[in-house]
């Protein structure tokens, strides 16, 4: 124990791991990082945007040396060009001055596609002979979904798996057997503790923030169940398009691009048990049984939309029955959870960006006070609102008294936001904070074989036999009274959007 600690610190700071808990900000060791996918759309707006912006915040190891690969060959300056303009336009450090020359240097490119992998091996040994020692390996997929199980092999078949760490992207799978075929597959090759699946949402500021506003304080975790909570809600709209991205988005849809992968990563650490400590192990096995208790998806509690126009994208198949925006309502049938209904949404080209977990509480047993539905925002009182939209906020909306001789409620909240009261200049977007995490062997923010296996199990009613789609105007908030039935007796809502979201 640190015995220069006061001893009420001693007694309350006994991290279980030094992994997730961190006192000061954490270098990984020296790291070959090859990024397949690289001239992608991903890794683009992402991946080297995310890896420089560590490096310029001193967070890549003291050596490193990142190289890219596609099918198609880039001489190692063009590619440095390619990520110069990916930097530019996406990302949050300018690729300028001393850390732009530095992280430049360490960039070069390698083709390689099945049965031709003999120069990118050749690229790996070169940057491990100049960093020395022996370097960590990671290997990043940001590859369209069809191409993670060739990938994994191509790794097996050129002996570049041993000793190293694979990111592989979302959506993992199409279905169960689909999963289970792609598990099995990384599992000839890579153990699970090299496997590190992603999904950018656990990396955001505050949905990892649920986990501290829950267990760090005594405030919440007591109410936090069906006793004190009527309804959750997890609501992702987003106003864009398909941003050109038709390829992947028509066979792949807004259930599997967002809601078995982002949304219920949320679910999980918005519905799960205090976990022992916050360790990967603990952690996963806590998200895990909350996947394992969502009952089977009910089709009659699914809406699937199509916005109007969306068959005239460049790239869409004529008459795709693809939904471009779906809503589910779940149970999580458990004894914290049983009854509650989870409200599940997100779509494209829909009213307003933004991404939400609300909790709404019971009413008090006693309706002492006359409330006027017009004195409350649309009927309700008291709400957690966790707007996890970097840089994030909480809000607490209650009923208080109006100032006057009348007892006249009105709506009130109170409210935390991440830059009124911290500086957001240290904070790292969603998935630059898996890197690093990666970089560091932490699995604790990446899904477990079996929990995605879970979400599809779950999922097996909704894919098997879809409601039909429905049409939508663009900027609307999808199809009604669609979702308002499936709300209900609840009500959709988002903070600011106005009564009809
Ligand atoms: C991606 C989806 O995973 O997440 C996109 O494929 C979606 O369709 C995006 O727009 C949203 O992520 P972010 O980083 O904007 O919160």
């Amino acid at each position: 124990m640190n015995t220069t600690w006061p001893l009420a610190q001693q007694l309350t700071s006994a991290p279980s791991r030094p992994s997730r808990v961190r006192g000061s900000a954490p270098r990984p060791d020296d790291h070959v990082i090859v990024a397949f996918g690289a001239t992608g759309d991903l890794a683009r707006r992402k991946l080297l945007p995310g890896l420089f912006h560590l490096a310029a915040a001193g967070l890549m190891p003291d050596r490193y040396q990142i190289i890219g690969s596609s099918r198609r060959s880039l001489a190692d300056e063009q590619f440095r060009e390619l990520a110069r303009q990916a930097v530019a336009e996406f990302g949050t450090s300018k690729p300028e001055g001393a850390a732009w020359q530095a992280f430049q240097r360490r960039l070069s490119f390698a083709s390689a596609e099945p049965g031709r992998t003999g120069s990118l091996a050749a690229a790996i040994e070169r940057a491990e002979r100049e960093i020395g020692g022996t370097p960590g390996r990671l290997f990043h997929l940001a590859v369209p979904p069809m191409a993670f199980e060739p990938t994994v092999r191509m790794l097996g078949a050129a002996g570049l798996a041993p000793g190293s760490h694979v990111i592989i992207e979302k959506p993992f799978g199409t279905d169960l057997s689909s999963a289970r075929a792609l598990n099995s597959t990384v599992h000839a090759i890579f153990d699970e503790s090299q496997v590190f699946r992603i999904d950018h949402f656990l990396g955001k500021e505050s949905v990892d923030n649920i986990l501290a506003f829950r267990f760090a304080n005594g405030l919440f975790e007591p109410v936090w169940n069906r006793r004190h909570i009527s309804y959750v809600q997890i609501d992702v709209p987003e106003t864009l398009s398909i941003e050109g991205r038709a390829d992947f988005y028509d066979h792949t849809g807004a259930y599997r691009d967002m809601i078995i992968t982002h949304l219920f990563q949320v679910l999980g650490f918005a519905a799960m048990e205090p976990p022992t400590s916050l360790d990967a192990r603990h952690l996963r096995e806590e998200t895990a049984k909350v996947f394992d208790a969502v009952k089977p998806i009910d089709v009659r509690h699914v809406v699937r939309g199509q916005y109007a126009g969306y068959q005239d994208e460049p790239g869409v198949v004529p008459g795709s029955q693809t939904e471009t925006m779906a809503a589910v309502r779940v149970e999580v049938d458990n004894w914290r959870w049983a009854g509650v209904p989870f409200l599940l949404r997100s779509g494209k080209r829909l009213a307003a960006s933004r991404q939400l977990v609300t909790l709404g509480f019971h009413e008090p047993p006693l309706r002492m006070f006359p409330v006027l539905a017009a004195d409350t925002r649309n009927g309700r009182r008291n709400e957690i609102v966790i707007d996890f939209a970097d840089p994030g906020s909480i809000t607490l909306g209650f009923l208080a008294k109006e100032p006057g001789a009348a007892m006249k409620l009105g709506a009130a909240e109170l409210s935390f936001h991440y830059d009124d009261s911290f500086s957001v200049a240290n904070a790292l977007e969603g998935y630059e904070r898996l890197l690093l995490d990666a970089m560091l062997s932490d699995q604790s923010l990446f899904t477990r074989a079996d929990a995605i296996e879970s979400l599809w199990e779950i999922s097996a009613p909704l894919l098997e036999d879809p409601p039909p789609l429905q049409p939508y105007a663009p900027g609307s908030w999808g199809p009604q009274p669609s979702l308002d039935h499936l709300a209900a007796p609840y009500h959709w809502h988002l903070p600011g959007a106005g009564p009809a979201s």
